[in-house]
Formats: structure tokens, sequence, C-alpha cells
């Protein structure tokens, strides 16, 4: 399977801009802020979600390139997910993102918010510049979904009545909510039609559920080193994802567990042990690859070419994480 360096590859020169533009555009802020930003963006994320943008700009062009606002659109989605990923490790207490201290422990609680906050308001700034309503409304859409997201999650912490829906609906505003209304922006930029437009939407929504049901099985799987990130963490601060509403389902006693919040002595290693030995993960396995499966047939009409494929490759690509 491609990593996800090969899988961009259309787009790799147009993505090694946007890290250098992203650095100037951040660089006219203060420079504490600056140096938390430009933090991160050194430390390099996967830049799936430029990358998706870029990708469908590029497959809808005829002759194959990109104007000024489709790049400027692509960066963008970088600013909000990164503004969104410096906000989520202070709630979540996070110690590493991207292989390297989180902003909050690098700095501090102080100059995270502000950063966080820095960069959705540089993001809000660039977009209304777009001069497209439509684009505006849908990417100030998805920073309240974001926020929305973040909040519905804490309200449902050690909840074990919560239903599966409701953890649907937290996925598609903290992770699927920016894939797609990015996607659908992108096309809006290239005059699609409406049925296009739902199609694209419909992509980005479906891979970003994949993506959120893989993240959330890795925390369960993976190791610490492997994911840039502190693994085992979700269910431990109370944070109930599809492995572990699947084993409820399958392992009564394990609400108990979480209930007391895993107070008494080996509750956590027990929870986690059910969780992994019951069949949620192969469960949850299989919902993330229907999102994938429902991803990709929403792209098929897209005319041949390489950033088609690319994208056509990219379902699978989510999945193969779990390999
Ligand atoms: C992390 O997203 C947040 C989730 C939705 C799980 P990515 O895994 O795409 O993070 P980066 O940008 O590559 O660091
Ligand atoms: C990531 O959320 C941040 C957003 C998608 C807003 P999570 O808390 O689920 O993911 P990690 O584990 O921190 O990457
Ligand atoms: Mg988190
Ligand atoms: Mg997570």
């Amino acid at each position: 399977m491609a990593t996800v360096t090969e899988l961009l590859q259309p787009v790799e020169l147009d993505l090694e801009t946007l890290l250098s533009d992203l650095r100037s555009l951040i660089g006219a802020g203060h420079p504490i802020l600056q140096a938390a930003a430009e933090h991160l963006f050194s430390a390099g994320g996967k830049k799936i979600r430029p990358g998706i943008v870029l990708l469908i700009s590029r497959a809808l062009s005829p002759e194959g390139d990109l104007t000024a606002r489709h790049r400027r659109l692509a960066e963008i989605t970088e600013m909000i997910h990164t503004a969104s990923l410096v906000h989520d490790d202070v709630v979540d207490e996070a110690a590493t993102r991207r292989g390297v201290a989180t902003v909050h422990s690098r700095f501090n609680h102080r100059v995270a918010v502000l950063a966080g906050d820095f960069l959705f308001a540089q993001a809000s700034w660039h977009l209304a510049n777009l001069d497209d309503l439509e684009v505006v409304k849908l990417l100030s859409r998805v920073i309240m979904d974001l926020a929305d997201g973040e909040v519905k999650q804490g309200l449902f912490r050690y909840d074990t009545g919560q239903s599966f829906e409701t953890y649907l609906e937290k996925s598609y505003c903290k992770t699927a909510s920016l894939i797609a209304n990015s996607a659908r922006a992108a096309g809006v930029l290239s005059d699609q039609t409406p049925q296009q437009l739902d199609q694209l939407y419909r992509f980005g929504r479906q891979l970003g559920l994949a993506f959120q049901v893989v993240d959330d099985i890795l925390d369960f799987t993976g190791s610490e080193q492997q994911l840039g990130k502190p693994a085992a963490s979700d269910l431990a601060s109370g944070l109930l994802t599809a492995p572990a509403l699947y084993a409820l389902e399958e392992q009564p006693v394990l609400a108990g567990l979480i209930e007391r919040e895993f107070s008494g002595e080996g509750d956590l290693e027990q929870a986690l042990d059910l969780v992994r030995a019951s069949d949620a993960i192969p469960r949850s396995r299989a919902l993330a690859e229907t999102f994938a499966r429902e991803a990709r047939e929403s792209l098929q009409w897209l005319p041949d070419s390489p950033s088609r494929r690319a994208l056509l490759e990219l379902p699978e690509f989510v999945l193969s994480r779990l390999y």
C-alpha cells in the first residue's frame, strides 16, 4: 500500500508551496504565537486535508492547473485543522502531537489557547478575502461544528447510555465536517453543478467518518511511537468511541468500570482488555470499511487523471493505517 506522500504525489509540489505560504501568512503575527504555530507546522502533519482540496481542484480543472483561490482554500483548510488540534490537545491534556511536544506543554496553556484562536482568526480573515459567500458559509460552518463537537464530546464523557448515533454526530462535527465542506468548497470554486457538489461533500463526509473510526481503533491497538501522540488515552479519559460502544453491547461488566471512572485498582487495564478481547475491533473495522467504500463510490464520475486516481485510493489508504 502506498504511503501518504506517494498518494499525494500529484500535488506534492503544491503542498510544498502550501507549507511556505502558510509560514508567511502566519509570519505577520505576534512572535510567541508565531513560534507556537510554527512549532506545529514544522512538525508536519500528513496534510491529508489540503491534499484532498488540491487533488479535487486539479481533478476538476480541464488543464489540471490550480488557481490562487484554490491554493488559498487548501491553506485555510490546514490552518483550521491545526487550530483545532492545538485546542483539542489542551482539552484532552495531550503531551505530544505530530511526534513533538504539544503547544501547551512546550509553551503553556495561555499560549495554546491564544495560538489556536489566532489561527482560527487568520483562517477566517483569509476565508473572507476569497470573496465567495458560499465558500465563507461552508467553512465558517466547519468552525462551528468543531466547537460543537468538542462540547458534545465533553458532555458525554463516561456516559455509558450514549447512543452510537451520538458518537457518529460527534465524529461528523470534529472530523468529517472539515473534509466534507472543504471538498465541496473546492467544487464551488470550480463552478460544479449542485449534484457534483453533493457528491464531493459526500466523499469528504464518508472519508472523514472512516478516518475517525480508524483513529479510534488505533487508539486501542497502536503505540505512542507509531501514532506520534499518546495511545490508549480515549477510554482512560472517558471518551467512548466505536470500539468501546460495541464492546459495551457484548460485555455488560464494562459499564460498571466506566461509570466509576476507573477508580478501582486495575479497572482501566481490565476495561482495555475487555474491549480488545471482544468483537469490537473487527466490528469497528467493518464500519470504517463501509464508510471508505461509500467515499470511493462518490467520486466515480470524475474524469480520469492522476489526481482522480489518487482520490479514489485515499479511502483504501485510510484503512491501511490499521495494518
Ligand atoms: C488528527 O488528524 C485528528 C483526527 C481527526 C484524528 P490527522 O491524523 O490528519 O493529523 P495530522 O494533520 O496528520 O497531524
Ligand atoms: C482530534 O480529535 C481533533 C479534532 C478532530 C478537532 P481527537 O481528540 O479525537 O483526536 P486525537 O487523538 O487528539 O488526534
Ligand atoms: Mg485529542
Ligand atoms: Mg483520538
